[in-house]
């Protein structure tokens, strides 16, 4: 019996401590098999000795029976809100104000404020006893069983470590939903014809305010802590200690708060964040300021309901109004046609905003957005603005409707729309608009890994002419690009010649940059283990292409009909006549490691049919691995259906390549 109590310890420990790694940390040591695996044994165990369970164990988060209402919870630290300030001016004059009462000097915390559901979690000997909302600040509601479905809020603390347990914590903090989840989440309600929510606020409160609690667990829920309420057998004389002290106990406590001993040093940093917030995967509304020690807050004292000791600084709204001048559609790589709004450039929360994402035609058409509207945009989180809505009492009767395309606007040829997709797609090989994707990607890291030549080159480029097929990128001369703006002589000697280096890439690249359908670096890797040159490739058979380990017979028939067309078999031969390799080098006939193998990735927007986690998954899957943030060591930037914001722009600044779903499906395609 010890030894199974034994092992039942052991793994909840575990457990704990992996799902705190996952949910607070966000940076997971094992993989959800792995996790899955150790949950499945404590349940098994806790299911042969039932007298072992504990309400704390892990497996206990969910399974309660739905309640007929809830409890009332009386909060003896009351739950306060926050006077607001809308400019540097108010947040001076609040410091002026409570300078009267408070002569000497004194540090700030400054934390961001997160929009969502204000929660108290009340722990007793360290094990979670009572969850509340904050109602009216003095009486709330008992959510304990919802509260405890969400995975980052600890059943037990300390979640790891040796601190010993305080008698008595309450925890404060704001549940909410993270913005990926949320969109992927409102993607699926739409599609199973379920209600969608109006944003992450609304559905992070209706979540926790469900009386069945396994809805609760079914909703992307997650919580910062920022602050306490009643403490006992904890030393705690500051905010900044309380933070930490929460942080230690294995709470999740923002990184992006700080200590400031100056209201200047304060304004500096909100200033930062009012740019940088766009990094956020929540939505906050603003940023609370908040005296550190705890005496002098309550020397400071509170009027009506908000405390005389902290201020909410609002950030500039995210929402705008503005005009629809035109509604015009551009074309991506795959050829799909993306429709979206020009406008009347408005001021959003501090950014011009002149364009904006209609995402597609059907959403278009529900919206009822017309050409001369008034309609109400949006900027959330690091998605490119949207146009939420218009303002039909605004309408004069000369706006005008926008039907979809039967051609595409960039080549004019006829375009195809699949009965079960929503996306509109041009078909034309030749579409300009598709060889300039096709050309980016020909040169991007993923392929012929041409330093110095992105998206930008590629688009001007293919505007003037200077690149009509993929080949054209070897018959550039300086005198083509030396009358360009931007182009200085330093700068063209520097492209031109790592466009000569490529030519020496490995035959496993090039074959990767043709772009063939569903042959990706992967498969282009496979290929050119079996085949010696592009001359071996290009003479294989359907059948003999079937036969080759991990190619399927979609792809066999995809490079079958690629090498038959006269174009393509053109297009190869003018790349030999420039000189590219065709032949594979001696290293490419050995085996292959994971195919994203030494690739970091970052993901932005939202993407066609992956959630970020299903896309995590696979390229780690596949040897890669993702980062929340973008530096110089990301590899790509992989970009949703509507790329934007910080990561998209900063990603162009840093030369890292771009790549979308069916891309990332391409570079691993078997
Ligand atoms: S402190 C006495 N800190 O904002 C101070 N509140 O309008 C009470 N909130 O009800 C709250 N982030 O729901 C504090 N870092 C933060 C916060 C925060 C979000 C919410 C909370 C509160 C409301 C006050």
């Amino acid at each position: 019996m010890a030894e199974v109590e034994k092992r039942i310890e052991a793994l909840r420990r575990v457990i704990r401590y992996h799902a705190y790694l996952y949910h607070v940390l966000d940076s997971p040591e094992i993989s959800d098999a792995e996790y899955d695996a150790l949950m499945r044994e404590l349940e098994e165990l806790e299911r042969a000795h039932p007298e072992l369970l504990t309400p704390d164990s892990p497996t206990q988060r969910v399974g309660a029976p739905p309640v007929e209402a809830f409890g009332e919870v009386e909060h003896r630290v009351p739950m306060l809100s926050l006077d607001n300030a809308f400019d540097e001016e108010e947040l001076r004059a609040w410091e002026k104000r409570i300078r009267r009462l408070l002569d000497e000097k004194f540090e700030y915390v400054l934390e961001p404020k997160v929009d969502g559901l204000a929660i108290s979690l009340a722990y007793e000997e360290g094990v979670l006893v009572q969850g509340s909302t904050r109602g009216d600040g003095f009486r709330g509601e008992d959510v304990t069983l919802n509260l405890r479905t969400v995975p980052s809020i600890p059943l037990r603390i300390p979640v790891h470590g040796d601190l010993e347990p305080p008698r008595l914590l309450e925890v404060r903090g704001e549940v909410y939903m993270p913005l990926d989840l949320f969109q992927e989440m409102n993607r699926r309600r739409e599609k199973e014809g379920e209600k969608t929510f109006a944003n992450p606020r609304n559905a992070a409160a209706g979540s926790v305010r469900q009386l069945d609690s396994s809805i609760t667990a079914s909703r992307p829920l997650s919580i910062w802590v920022y602050g306490v309420g009643r403490f006992e057998g904890a030393q705690l004389t500051t905010q900044w200690q309380a933070l930490e002290y929460l942080r230690a106990l294995g709470f999740k406590v923002s990184p992006d708060i700080s200590l400031h001993d100056n209201l200047d040093d304060v304004i500096a940093e909100i200033n930062q964040w009012v740019e940088k917030r766009e990094s956020w995967n929540y939505e906050a509304d603003g940023m609370v300021v908040k005296v550190n020690s705890f005496e002098r807050q309550e020397r400071l004292g509170v009027v009506g309901r908000a405390p005389r000791w902290a201020i909410a600084y609002k950030f500039p709204a995210e929402e705008g109004v503005t005009r629809v001048l035109d509604i015009r559609v551009n074309v991506g790589r795959t050829g799909t046609l993306n429709p979206y709004a020009v406008l009347e450039p408005v001021q959003v929360g501090g950014v011009t905003i002149s364009k904006a994402t209609l995402h597609n035609f059907d959403d278009l058409r529900r919206k009822d957005i017309r050409v001369g509207d008034t309609v109400v945009i949006k900027r959330a989180g690091d998605v490119i603005p949207q146009v939420v809505r218009p303002l039909e009492e605004l309408r004069t009767g000369e706006e005008r409707f926008f039907e979809a395309p039967g051609r595409c606007p960039a080549c004019g040829e006829p375009v195809e729309r699949s009965p079960d997709e929503v996306a509109v797609y041009c078909l034309n090989p030749s579409c300009p608009a598709q060889l300039v994707r096709n050309v980016e990607y020909f040169a991007s890291q993923a392929a012929m890994d041409i330093d110095g030549f992105g998206s930008r080159q590629a688009q001007k480029f293919v505007e003037l002419g200077l690149i009509k097929d993929l080949a054209d990128l070897y018959y550039l001369k300086p005198d083509d690009l030396l009358p360009l703006e931007g182009y200085a002589e330093k700068s063209v000697e520097n492209l031109l010649a790592s466009i000569e280096a490529s030519k020496k890439q490995p035959l496993w690249r090039l074959v990767t940059g043709l772009g063939i359908k569903h042959v990706g670096s992967t498969v282009a890797q496979f290929l050119t283990r079996h085949y010696a040159s592009l001359k071996e490739l290009m003479a294989a058979g359907q059948a003999e292409l079937e036969a080759i380990e991990g190619l399927g017979p979609h792809t066999a028939g995809s490079i079958v009909r690629y090498f038959s067309q006269e174009r393509n078999r053109k297009l190869i031969e003018k790349l030999r006549k420039a000189g590219v390799r065709m032949t594979r080098l001696a290293e490419e006939a050995e085996a292959l490691r994971g195919p994203l193998a030494g690739l970091t990735f970052v993901i932005t927007g939202t993407l066609p049919t992956m959630s970020r986690e299903e896309a995590t998954r696979f390229i780690e899957e596949q040897g890669g691995k993702v980062t929340g943030s973008l530096s110089r060591n990301t590899d790509y930037l992989l970009v949703g259906a509507d790329p934007g914001g910080t990561k998209y722009d900063r990603a162009q600044e840093l030369g890292i390549a771009l790549v979308d779903e069916d891309g990332l499906r391409g570079m691993v395609e078997t």
